[in-house]
Parts: structure tokens; sequence; C-alpha cells
């Protein structure tokens, strides 16, 4: 078991390189099913997610090799299996990913269910098989195991009456190789969606729209292998930015698409933070006590929800009263009872959070329940008075590359400690 262990307090000062995004990354790795052939992927971040996507691959039949820090080559040629175990997706919320890519490759997939990041509620995938079913496909589920198959998976004109990323990657997968034209009305805008397209694309499909609301998909008969280098990560990036913003400081946050995160620089500018844009880097400067705003989540290109916690973390420490509102996820403020132990004044009222800014958080021992809360908790670590020690550390290996050594490198004081071991001494890693 590990933990990390925070003295809060220090400025955070320098340049931190933001790495591949995660949730383009694990929407790409599955694509490659749909081709017989190699790729060779740049900017793969080195986190768990992508560790245990690329193990499903690897068991499924795909070759994998490492060509160099952040790129692989993945062959698929030898790729056999139609079937996704449990102990194979478990841990990962994004394995249903493996479901669109093998209906678009063999129109039969069986997946079972899978894990990764609940907010304590249901994260149900009734969208994603009602636009199976409108491509032809007939869906069972036994035992927590999905069986989606077709005879021959036919284009639709598919409108989803809530916008899902999901939903719209697992469709755009199964659609690409389908008989005639597929239309995805209401469809998710996030930066990975296009990612996928684009890469998609490149392997030869014919995907029209993406990044608006509506995306059309001429089925084509057959896919090839490219080289495609993965989008930088907007929510690591939006990450730093805030962390910055509420341990104070001057960061320059390099290998980002400046674009993508501007909800996340408005909202710091109305809090009072200096945040200057280049071509791919932005700068966030911070000094003394910010002032509250109200955030609301909402699909791209709204506020993203995967920032909600980390900013809420900077909105306990501003000047005034703020609302959070989470209009994406019903129940994703759990994280909150472990701020209110670390001094923070936050009331749940419905799907809002009321914030009270207070002068200062204490550190305190706390854990991690989910990815983007575990990033909160390293925030509020990095700014109280005193030691924080996060637990459950497993969820934040999930989507942050490195976090020890990046925060390290701008002057935060974090390490990652083995436990237990309180009698022989905790054993420190840099
Ligand atoms: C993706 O999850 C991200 N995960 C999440 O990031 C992110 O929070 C979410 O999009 C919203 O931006 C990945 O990309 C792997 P949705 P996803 O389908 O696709 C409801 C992180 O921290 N809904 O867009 O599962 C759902 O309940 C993770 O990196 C249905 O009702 O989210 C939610 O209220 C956590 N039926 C809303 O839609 C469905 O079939 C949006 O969910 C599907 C979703």
């Amino acid at each position: 078991m590990e933990k990390f262990v925070i003295q809060g307090g220090r400025p955070l000062s320098g340049e931190i390189e933001i790495s591949g995004a995660k949730n383009a990354a694990v929407a790409i790795l599955p694509a490659t099913i749909l081709a017989k052939d190699r790729f060779v992927i740049e900017n793969v971040p080195d986190i768990r997610d992508i560790s245990s996507m690329l193990q499903i691959l690897e068991v499924m039949g795909a070759t994998v090799e490492t060509l160099g820090p952040n790129k692989i080559a993945i062959d698929t040629r030898g790729f056999v299996s139609k079937t996704v175990p449990y102990e194979l997706t478990r841990n990962l919320r994004a394995s249903y990913y493996l479901l669109g890519a093998l209906l678009g490759m063999y129109s039969h997939a069986s997946v079972a269910m899978p894990g990764g990041c609940n907010f304590g509620g249901v994260r149900p995938i009734d969208l994603h098989l009602k636009a199976f079913q409108a491509l032809g496909t007939v869906i069972t589920t036994d035992g927590g195991v999905i069986d989606a198959r077709a005879p021959r998976l036919v284009g639709a004109s598919v409108y989803f009456d809530k916008v899902s990323v999901g939903a719209t990657i697992n469709l755009m997968l199964a659609a690409v190789k389908a008989r005639g034209l597929t239309v995805i009305e209401n469809a998710a805008k996030e930066p990975h969606i296009v990612d996928l397209a684009n890469f998609l694309n490149l392997m030869g499909a014919n995907i029209k729209g993406a990044g608006t609301d509506e995306i059309k998909i001429e089925g084509v008969s057959e896919l090839h292998g490219c080289d495609y280098s993965i989008i930088p990560d907007q929510i690591e990036a939006g990450t730093y930015m805030v962390a910055a913003a509420a341990a104070g400081g001057d960061l320059t946050i390099k290998n980002v698409i400046p674009k993508h995160l501007e909800p996340i620089t408005v909202k710091l500018r109305e809090c009072g933070a200096g945040v200057e844009e280049f071509d791919d880097a932005v700068r966030v400067t911070a000094s003394g006590r910010l002032t509250a705003c109200n955030i609301k989540t909402l699909p791209h290109p709204g506020f993203p929800t995967d920032m909600q916690p980390q900013f809420t973390v900077l909105l306990t420490m501003c000047e005034g009263v703020s609302v959070v509102t989470d209009s994406v996820w019903d129940n994703r403020f759990r994280y909150v009872d472990q701020l209110v132990r670390m001094g923070a004044s936050i009331s749940i009222e419905g799907k809002a959070a009321i914030v009270t800014g207070v002068d200062r958080l204490k550190g305190a021992p706390v854990r991690a329940d989910d990815l983007r809360a575990g990033a909160a908790m390293i925030i509020a670590g990095l700014c109280a008075k005193g030691t924080t020690e996060i637990e459950d550390i497993i969820h934040i290996d999930r989507g942050y590359e490195d976090v020890v050594r990046k925060l390290r490198g701008v002057g935060a004081e974090i390490s990652r400690v083995d436990f237990p071991s309180p009698t022989a001494g905790a054993v420190k890693r840099a």
C-alpha cells in the first residue's frame, strides 16, 4: 500500500510538461482492434488506466511494444478474441469501448460490465446499448456480461437525449465499418471525441463533424494501421493550473492546447489569478487570497465535471461564498467530507455545494475517493498548513502520470510512501 505525504504551504514555480490525454487514449487504443495491422502511437500517458487497457489488448491477442518514452507500437494482426472477462474490465471504466470496437470489427462482442470511478452512484450505459441496437445489434446480458451481436451492422440516425461522451465514442467505434450512413445527433463535443475521429480517419474511416453536435459516419469496408500522436490531457493541465492558483506561485504548463483549457482559464481569471496563453503553453500566476466565483459543470465546451473537485478546493480558500453545481453527474461531491476534515466550510444542497471561503486549510489524513477527488486532495494538501497524508492513491495513479516528480520539480514537498510499516519506519521514495 502506498500513500502521498505532502507538506503544504509552498508556492509552485517553474514548468510542468503535460502528458497525453487519458480519455482520448482509452478510446484510441481499443480502436486499433478495427484493423488487423500495426500502429505506432505517441504521447501515450504512462498511467494505470492505459496499462490496464494495453493488458486487455495483449490478452486478446495484440502485441504491444514500447518504442520509447510514451511511444508504443500495437500490432493487432494476431488479435483473436471477441470476449473480455470481468478480471480484465473490473479496474477500467473505459473497457466498455471494447464493446463498440469489437462490434465494429466482428459484429459480435461479449464484454463484462466495467469497474472504474463510481462517484458513489450508478453509471448507466443505456445510451450505449440503445445506439448499438439502432445499428441492428441484439443485446443480451447475463451474469454482468453484455453480449452484443448483429448479422451485419447497418448505419442509422441516432439521437442521444442526453449528451454522453462514452455513448458517442462507442457509437463511432461501432459505426465506422457499418453499411451506409450513421448520423449521431446531440453528440458529445469533447476534445477526445475529435481526437478519436482524427485517429479513425487516419485509419481510413469517413467521419465528419466531430467536435459539433452532429457527427456523420459513412461506413467503409476496410481500415488500416497508422502513426498517431495523442492530444495533451486537458484535465491534467487544468489540475496543475488550479494547483498553481490555489498554492500561489508562477507556473508554466507546457504541451497543452490552450483552447481546450478556456473554461478553466476564464474561471481562474474570474477568481483573480493571472492566466497567460501561448501557442502550446499557459502560465498561471497567483499571490494572496483569490475571490469566490460560481461554477456549473456542463458538457464541453462548458466547465468540465472532471475539474469540479479540484476547483472546489481552490474555492474553499477564496474570499466570499461560491456555489458549485454539477449538472453532469449526480453524486460527485463525496470528497467534500474529506475537505471539511481539513477545515473547509462546505454544505451540499441537492446538486450544488455551497462553499464559504476560509483563510487556510489544515493538513489531515484523507483519502482519494476517486481519480479527480484524489487530485483535489493533492491540491488541498499543497495549500494546507502542516502535513496531509492521502490514502487510496491507486485512484490517482489511474490518471496522472508521474505526479510526484512533476510537482516536486516545481517546488512542492510531496512524497510517495509505502505503508503500513509504522514499526520499521516508512520507506520514502522520490
Ligand atoms: C466520460 O465518462 C469520462 N470518462 C469521465 O471522466 C467524465 O466525467 C464524463 O465523460 C463526463 O465528461 C472517460 O472518458 C473514460 P458520460 P462517461 O457518458 O463517458 C449519463 C475521469 O475522471 N449517462 O458523458 O462515462 C451519466 O449518468 C472520468 O476522467 C446516461 O444516463 O460519461 C452522466 O450523468 C470520470 N446513460 C452523463 O450521462 C448512458 O448510457 C454523462 O456521462 C451514459 C451516460
